[in-house]
């Protein structure tokens, strides 16, 4: 298999592996899971699981014990949609399309939406902790649901989109940026990863680097959305472009041009890749996926 073929192949599986841990939609209260669903469903380009079991592999060698990433690869997942979905509400970025599909809120109702990303959020932990029946290492499971939860919480991604909310037609430094970015992205790549890393049995030096690693990939992975947002189209993100424009937010590229901004995701994502050489395991398929965040389209 070539690394084309294998992303295709793993990103099938992922698929898979997702869809088994999504609600039924049964009850009084099924349209709220028909939200959930729906936002699950609509597609996306599953990179945060995929980052998490390729890092666990790196590190856990046994195939029989890999059922206990699963439930993880759901979870960040769904933390992920449930921000996507209370990122694109009217009171938010006022998206009305995602994955090229209409957004939860545009299908469901502003209310439905509201719920179907708490519902969200509360779920993927219900999901994680479903590690606990197939893992032998209940330390570990429990150390990654409080990751899972530092990561995505107010220290994490909700206090990153805190501050790109609040400083919407303002005037943002570099510094401020920087905080955004590494909070609101930076952080849901770093909890894949680092749960990748402490399921799979690293040591803490190397759960430190593997952090270290993600950041870089979170923050080349947010300017290079920003450039997207700019030289892209709608048919081709799925989500509407020159968003950021009309919203007034500052970006990586208005603050220091195109030019800057296309240097600082390569830099960023070499510096990544340096990192992961220096880790064990098999780099190709992390290798390429990072390769991608450059090259990606999409
Ligand atoms: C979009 O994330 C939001 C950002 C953090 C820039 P993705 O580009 O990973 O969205 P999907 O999951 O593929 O739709
Ligand atoms: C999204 O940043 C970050 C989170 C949802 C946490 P953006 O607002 O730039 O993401 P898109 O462009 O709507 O996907
Ligand atoms: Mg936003
Ligand atoms: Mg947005
Ligand atoms: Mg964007």
């Amino acid at each position: 298999m070539n690394p084309k073929e294998r992303l295709e192949q793993y990103t099938r599986e992922t698929e898979e592996i997702i869809r088994a841990y999504l609600p039924l939609e049964e009850g009084y209260h099924e349209t709220v899971l028909k939200a959930v669903n729906y936002s699950m469903k609509a597609g996306g380009k599953r990179l945060r699981p995929l980052f998490m079991r390729g890092v666990y592999r790196l590190f856990e060698k046994d195939r029989q014990k890999e059922r206990e990433v699963e439930p993880f690869m759901a979870a960040i997942e769904m933390i992920h949609t449930f921000s996507l979905v209370h990122d694109d509400l009217p009171c938010m970025d006022n998206g009305r399309l995602r994955r090229g599909k209409p957004t939860t809120w545009v299908e469901y109702g502003y209310d439905m939406a509201v719920l179907a990303g708490d519902a969200l959020a509360i779920y993927a932990f219900e999901t994680a902790a479903k590690a606990l029946d197939v893992s032998d290492r209940p330390d570990r499971v429990g150390r990654c649901m409080g990751l899972l939860a530092a990561k995505a919480g107010v220290n994490g991604m909700i206090g990153g989109q805190t501050v790109d909310v609040e400083l919407a037609g303002k005037p943002v430094d570099e510094k401020q940026l920087d905080f955004i970015y590494r909070l609101k992205t930076g952080a849901l790549l770093e909890a894949p990863m680092m749960i990748g890393a402490i399921l799979g049995g690293a040591q803490e030096a190397q759960v430190k680097a593997v952090e270290q690693m993600a950041s870089y990939v979170g923050q080349a992975f947010q300017i290079q959305d920003d450039i997207l947002d700019l030289t892209s189209t709608t048919e081709v993100i799925g989500k509407p472009v020159m968003s950021d424009e009309k919203n007034e937010k500052i970006t990586y590229v208005s603050l220091y041009g195109m030019d800057q901004a296309k240097k600082a995701v390569r830099d960023l994502s070499y510096g990544a890749e340096e990192i992961l050489r220096g880790l064990p395991g098999n780099h190709e398929f992390l290798e390429y996926l990072i390769d991608m965040l450059i090259t990606r389209e999409k």
